[in-house]
């Protein structure tokens, strides 16, 4: 990979919300800090909602999708909009990568590889889709020649779209691309550690032309702000990307409304390297699955299987290249890796690290905080992992890798499947047999073949049991912003 550019930290200038094409402060005033994980100060203060300010955003919402010009507007020219906001991404990049370093942590390289890319491209993804959403015409069961039947695809209506803090900007781009691309309203909110880049792009998106009420950003806390989306009576769908736990929570305060629900949850994904795999490959997609964006990733492969047979030679590599991993200053453009999102998630992960050792599994890499200052931990590898363990067992969402040996395709299947989640899930091999069988054997939403982290707009992602409902990205992210409704004409 070519060097980053060089960017420094851009100045924020917005931290309100947007209600009805207005930036507003919260109703009650108040605002809470934002805070830059590489240092652990703040970096802004940013209004702080609750239901006051959702109940501004679902009439704003509600009122753009019944009576507004959204309402009238023709999907190829919801396309057009959709492509103006991804240009005005394009041409923004610098600023936004920035804010994203400066709000997450991640390091600049992988923001401008990777985060801003795939924004841009799931905004242009979907803008191509919004007029190419077809009905179909259904040739029911008519000896009388009486019936043309035929269908439409129609908007859900008032979506609360909840994210988290690992890709702040993405996320924004899953849940937005398929709503607005298919007519719906939205109500973002952000996670409450990294709302930065919503904010800016909300400000492209006014710019792009969206008419107001057409795409809400209300800040603040989950207990308070989400909490009052998910409730709320005139919100038609929610849309969540976090934990399980909140999952379950949002499932519980959702049903009196019998809300739409599409989740995308975490993971603790299986890595299955046999030993007839190109073993430096299989080492370099081993980094790639736990430590990208600092392990902060739902389906990061923390759970690496290696056949016994090439289980010391990949280990011994596997814990040179972590030792070796650059950590550091996120702006830096050689940092490979930056700072945890935040002094809770650096709790719970060294807390995990903690789990491990008392658990008896070795620390072979890492195992320790990496600076004084931030909230930066060290590429860590546990060896001698029993897949029973709760460090193979529960999701760290860190650098912490477990490595697990194994003896046959059919051992491994079973251990790999023996999990609460199915989100994702990697196979090294060299033999194709082998590959297509263990990816049919795998109860996982995804599964790369000799390939890590490959993500695509095109590519639904979604998962299995613990790891979500529903599917983002693709066509299949389309029906999750839809309904059908199906027309009977009588001819006679
Ligand atoms: P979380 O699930 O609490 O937060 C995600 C979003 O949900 C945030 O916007 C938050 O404000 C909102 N939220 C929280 N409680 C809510 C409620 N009662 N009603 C409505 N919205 C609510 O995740 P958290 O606490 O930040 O992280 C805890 C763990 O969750 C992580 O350590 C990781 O294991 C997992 N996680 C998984 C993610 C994924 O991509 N699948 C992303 C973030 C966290
Ligand atoms: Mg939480």
């Amino acid at each position: 990979m070519a060097t980053a550019p060089a960017i420094s930290a851009p100045k924020v200038k917005q931290t309100r919300n947007l209600i009805n094409g207005e930036w507003c402060e919260a109703a009650s005033g108040k605002s809470f800090d934002v805070i830059n994980p590489a240092t652990g100060e703040p970096i802004a203060q940013v209004c702080q909602s609750d239901k006051a300010d959702i109940d501004q955003a679902v009439s704003a919402a509600r009122k753009a999708f019944e009576t507004g010009p959204w309402s009238k507007m023709s999907a190829r020219d919801r396309g057009k909009l959709m492509f103006k906001l991804a240009e005005l991404i394009e041409q923004n990049t610098e600023e936004l990568a920035g804010l994203e370093v400066l709000n997450n942590g991640k390091p600049i390289g992988e923001v401008l590889a990777a985060d801003v890319p795939l924004v841009v491209e799931t905004f242009r993804y979907y803008g191509g889709w919004a007029d190419k959403v077809h009905g179909d015409t259904i040739p029911v069961d008519d000896k009388m020649g009486q019936f043309f039947c035929y269908t439409r695809r129609e908007p859900v209506g008032v979506c609360g779209q909840i994210i988290p803090w690992n890709f702040p900007m993405l996320m924004l781009a899953w849940k937005w691309g398929p709503a607005l691309a298919m007519g719906n309203t939205v109500i973002l909110k952000p996670a409450e550690q990294t709302p930065l880049t919503a904010l800016r792009i909300g400000e492209l998106a006014t710019e792009a032309g969206f008419p107001p009420g057409v795409i809400n950003i209300v800040n603040g806390f989950g207990e308070t702000a989400g909490d009052a989306l998910v409730k709320h009576a005139d919100v038609d769908k929610i849309a969540f990307t976090g934990e399980y736990k909140t999952a379950q929570l949002i499932m519980a305060n959702a049903a009196p409304t019998l809300k739409r629900l599409t989740f995308e949850l975490g993971g603790k994904s299986p890595n299955v390297i046999f030993a007839d795999a190109n073993v430096r490959h299989a080492v370099n997609g081993a980094m790639a699955g736990i430590f990208f964006n600092q392990g902060e990733v739902c389906c990061a492969g923390s759970r690496v299987f290696v056949e016994r047979s090439v289980h010391d030679e990949f280990v011994d590599s596997f814990a040179k290249k972590a030792k070796a991993r650059k950590l550091g200053d996120p702006f830096d453009p050689t940092t490979e890796q930056g700072a945890q999102v935040s002094k809770d998630q650096y709790d719970r992960i060294m807390g995990y690290i903690e789990v491990g050792k008392k658990e008896g599994a070795t620390c072979v890499a890492g195992g320790e905080a990496a600076f004084e200052k931030g909230y930066f931990i060290q590429p860590t590898i546990f060896t001698d992992v029993d897949n029973d363990m709760r460090i193979a067992q529960e999701e760290i969402f860190g650098p912490v890798a477990s490595v697990i040996p194994f003896d046959s395709i059919e051992q491994v299947a079973t251990q790999a499947n023996k999990s609460m989640f199915g989100l994702a899930a990697a196979v090294w091999t060299r033999d194709i047999a082998k590959a297509h069988n263990f990816a049919h054997l795998l109860r996982a939403g995804t599964v790369w073949v000799n390939c890590y982290n490959t993500f695509d707009a095109g590519a639904p992602f979604g998962g299995y049991k613990f790891s979500g409902h529903g599917r983002e990205n693709g066509k299949a992210g389309l029906d999750a912003y839809s309904e059908t409704k199906t027309i009977w004409i009588s001819l006679k």
